[in-house]
């Protein structure tokens, strides 16, 4: 049985059923995230590039504060994509260190080819140690070096955990990390709920189609039979918890049959509802309680002037 059959599974074998969103990011899916970044929809990506962009001379400080001066500083980011806004920040750590190693870690390896491919087109002088890994795997390599450690965890691809796992990501992020080490996590703010909504529901219907992604790679890699015609994507956002959902809506009752699990049928209802990603929204004093519940302090906090992201220092307490 493969892995993303067995995935499917047990995700139906829940109540609502649920996929996880971190299925979208096979090659096709990556190019449908890039291109999401760029929507006019979608403020996230260009809210954290603008923060970089007036604030990043003072980012770099405050992430390269706990090294030495003159000793090598890991720059290790945890789901790089394609880099954008990352370089941004390099540019400044390499003016102010004197020795970076950039660690990409990416869960799609073609991703990170490309990352690296542009990275040496564009600072020759990087050194790089790309990771194709689960962030799991990437924790348990991060604590086998030796270096002082500044981990990049941006985008707010911490809103895509549940609450109890962001508590318990921040967690695991930290153990490796010494009271030296920082943390440069994004978090995307409540701001009003249609602008959030609309940001999942963009009028080109690309995020529909990278909610898709998930069942055509069902098909292509489970042997499954989703017919993608039978499917309607919604996206809701509660703004007494902060959470927005991406669902994928069955649009009659049907039955799915999965090659890879030996012809396994499941029945859908009409309507009947797939929840696929979860994107969490955070306020200020819910980043610091967060924070604390993963034994960390926030050093310093850069915000955009609207509000509406912010890119946080984090230290483990000393
Ligand atoms: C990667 N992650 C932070 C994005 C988000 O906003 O949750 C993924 C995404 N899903 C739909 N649009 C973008």
């Amino acid at each position: 049985m493969n892995h993303l059959a067995e995935h499917l599974a047990a995700g139906f074998a829940q109540v609502p059923k649920t996929l996880s969103s971190k299925y979208f990011y096979d090659a096709a899916g990556s190019r449908l995230f890039q291109q999401i970044m760029g929507l006019p929809e979608y403020y996230p990506t260009r809210t954290e590039l603008a923060i970089f962009r007036a604030q990043g001379a003072a980012i770099g400080r405050a992430l390269a504060a706990g090294a030495a001066a003159g000793q090598p500083l890991d720059v290790v980011e945890l789901g790089a994509g394609d880099g954008l806004k990352t370089k941004l920040l390099l540019r400044e750590l390499l003016g102010q260190t004197l020795s970076i190693i950039y660690v990409p870690v990416d869960i799609s390896a073609s991703a990170l080819e490309e990352l690296v491919a542009s990275l040496r087109q564009e600072l020759p002088a990087l050194p790089t140690a790309p990771l194709a890994a689960e962030y799991g795997a990437a924790l348990t390599a991060l604590a086998e070096r030796p270096e002082a450690k500044a981990v990049l965890f941006l985008g707010s691809n911490i809103g895509n955990f549940a609450p109890a796992e962001q508590a318990e990501f921040l967690r695991a992020l930290a153990r490796p990390l010494t009271p030296a080490d920082r943390l440069l996590v994004g978090f995307d703010l409540r701001k009003d709920p249609r602008r959030i909504r609309a940001a999942y529901d963009d009028a080109q219907g690309v995020t529909a189609e990278f909610n898709f992604n998930l069942l055509r790679r069902l098909n292509a890699e489970a042997g499954a039979n989703f017919d993608l015609a039978q499917w309607q994507h919604f996206p809701d956002y509660d703004p007494s918890t902060g959470a927005m959902r991406s669902w994928l809506v069955s649009r009659r009752a049907q039955t799915v049959q999965v090659a890879a699990l030996a012809g396994q049928t499941f029945e859908i209802a009409a309507w009947e509802a797939i929840q696929t990603e979860s994107s969490y929204k955070f306020t200020l004093p819910q980043i610091t309680e967060l924070a604390a519940t993963a034994g960390l302090r926030v050093v310093e906090v850069f915000q955009d002037e609207a509000g509406d992201f912010a890119d946080v220092v984090l230290a483990v307490e000393g």
